[in-house]
This record gives structure tokens, sequence and C-alpha cells, in this order.
């Protein structure tokens, strides 16, 4: 019966024929920017900064082309220009003068992280400073907790340390505070801790669901923070466990946390995922410092896989990424 019709109206009648045609909207640039469905924007970034108060400027890092670690003054420029480019704002991790057994630095409020977020908010107010609580840079061991005599990392003690730095970073002017260190009931401590000195609007971004992973070593280049024996497998999860990221997640959200964070996002895309699903928190994901010296070291277009790769994780769920890219990425969106 169709014999004696064109060809094309033979084929726009069948099943076979394409009436859908996902290409239509994918033919010019501003049709592609009219249906896109996922951002990301400069507001929702976070630039880290590493700071050493003993410093006289930026000191470029080995393992991290285009990283530095700062001192005070570099490091407030740097959150100068986090907030000219719109960044939602900056994660410090201090580099201590002197390590001891306890990290007692950490908890100093004359240390590189509390002085950097004196300085930072006294000259630029409103950006958002973050701050990461962690032994493991202080310690001279580089565990993130206290060690018992065999050398694996005793929980309850490292909290009462971990509530004690934080604390210190509230007083400093820390918007929020991000444990790093996997203890279990850190997140309650710290909250607890944080009400009883009088910090109840400090928030807490806690490394919920953080995976034993390769994938920071150039941080441990950077912030000097190697463990001097093991590893971190007894503290840090399993980076086969997806049922376990969640369980960490909804303990946190149960303690008190008010964002939740998946480290690292690349190699954890479907936890980012399942995070956001199980438990409707604003969720953060860091595109930590392996990822970004995967991508900067490669020999393909550093610029395209940065956006892509970010891409991929606010589409993954994440509220909020971290990654080294954060001002590249606020200049590239705006060309
Ligand atoms: C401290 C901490 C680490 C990172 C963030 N906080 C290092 C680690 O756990 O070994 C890694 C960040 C990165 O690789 O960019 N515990």
């Amino acid at each position: 019966m169709f014999a004696d019709r064109p060809r094309g109206r033979y084929y726009a009648a069948s099943m076979a024929f394409p009436q859908t045609r996902l290409r239509r909207l994918r033919r010019t640039p501003v049709l592609r920017d009219l249906v896109r469905e996922t951002d990301v924007l400069p507001r929702r970034l976070i630039l880290p900064l590493f700071v050493e108060a003993g410093l006289d400027g930026p000191r470029p890092i080995g393992a991290m082309p285009g990283v530095s670690r700062h001192s005070i003054d570099s490091a407030v420029a740097e959150a100068g220009e986090a907030a000219a480019l719109g960044l939602g704002g900056v994660i410090l991790f201090g580099i201590p003068a002197a390590k001891d057994d306890q990290g007692s630095e950490a908890w100093d409020d004359e240390g590189a992280v509390q002085l950097a977020v004196l300085a930072i908010k006294a000259a630029h107010p409103d950006v958002i400073v973050v701050t990461d609580v962690c032994l493991c840079e202080y310690t001279s061991h580089g565990h993130c907790g206290l060690l018992r005599e065999d050398g694996s990392v005793d929980n309850d003690s490292s909290l009462e340390l971990l509530a004690r730095t934080a604390v210190s970073h509230a007083r400093a002017g820390a918007d929020l505070v991000a444990p790093s260190d996997m203890m279990d009931g850190r997140v309650a401590a710290i909250r607890a801790e944080l009400d009883g000195e009088g910090f109840a609007d400090t928030a807490i971004m806690a490394y919920s669901a953080k995976h034993a992973s390769t994938f920071y070593s150039p941080f441990r280049d950077a912030a000097d923070s190697t463990p001097a024996f093991g590893d971190r497998r007894g503290y840090q999860m399993d980076p086969a466990n997806g049922d376990e990221a969640v369980r960490e997640a909804l303990l946190d959200v149960g303690e008190g946390a008010d964002v939740i964070m998946v480290k690292p996002a690349l190699s954890a895309l479907d936890l980012i995922w399942r995070v956001k699903q199980e438990t409707r928190m604003p969720v953060a994901a860091y595109q930590v410092s392996g990822e970004y010296a995967m991508i900067k070291t490669s020999t393909m277009d550093d610029r395209a896989l940065a956006l892509e790769t970010l891409t991929a994780i606010r589409r993954a769920g994440a509220d909020i990424v971290i990654t080294y890219f954060a001002k590249d990425a606020a200049r590239w969106l705006a060309t």
C-alpha cells in the first residue's frame, strides 16, 4: 500500500524510522545550553588551601602542579580571589611548625589554620571558610588519632582532641568544621563540644564516606602527612563498600552533621548518588589531590577534562564540589 509513496514517507510511517530524534535539541550550542540538565557554578565550588605560618609566600607543591602551600598573607590573597570569582568558599589545611605524638598544634589557637581563618575573616568577612579537622598533619606518626602501644589508633581518646581542634577553629571564626579523621562518634563529640563552648551556629561538614584511597598520595606530599608506618585502613573505609558508605552517612546525620561528604569523587560517583538519595542532605564531593594530578598531568586537554569530571560529579548528586580546579573552573565558565 506504500508502493506509490516516496521512500522517505514510507520510513516515516514505519516503526523503524526514528520519530523521536534526540539530535534535534543537539543541533546548535544555544539549543544545547537550553536543555542542559547539570550546571557547574562557581558558587558550588570550594577551593582547598594549604597554609603554613612560617612561609613568606606561596611555595609550589611538586606532586600537584599549579598548587602551592600558602603563607597566612598569600592565603588571604587566595581567599580574596576566590570571593572575586564567586566561589562558594575555601577549605583550609594546616601545616604545623612542629609535630608531636598527640598533634598538639592542631588545637593551638595560634596554629596555622587558626591564624589563617582570623586573617581571612578580617579581610573578607563574607568568604565561607571551612576547616579540615584532623590530626594526621600534626602528629609525628602521621596517623589521624592517638596511638595505642600496639600502633593502632585509639578511637575514643582521639575524639576529645578532635573536638578541641574543632572548637579552636570555631573560635577563630570558621563557618564550617570538616572532620576528616574517620573516628567513630566524632561528629557527635564535636557537636557537643561546639554547643557547650557557645558555637551552636558553627556547622559540621562531615567527611562521612571517606575511602582509604591511593588518590590522596599527592596531598600527603603536600601536607607532609604520610603515615610513618602502616596505612589508614583501620579507620578509613574499604573502597569496595557501598552499603557501609550509606551507613556512615546516616550515622553522621544522626550525630548532627549539616553537610555530608563523599571522597574521592570520580571513583565514588555511585556513592554520591546513593548518599544523596538516602539522606536528602546537602552533599559535598571532594575531587581529591590524585584526581587533580591525574587530570593536570595527563596528555589530554586538562580544561575539558576538569569541566567534564566536575559536571559528572554534580550530575551524580553533589551539591558542593571541593576541587583544586575551583579558580580555573570559575574562569573557564566565565568565558
Ligand atoms: C586528612 C585529609 C586527607 C585529605 C583530606 N583530609 C588525607 C588523608 O586522609 O590521607 C585528602 C585530600 C586530597 O587528597 O586532596 N585526613
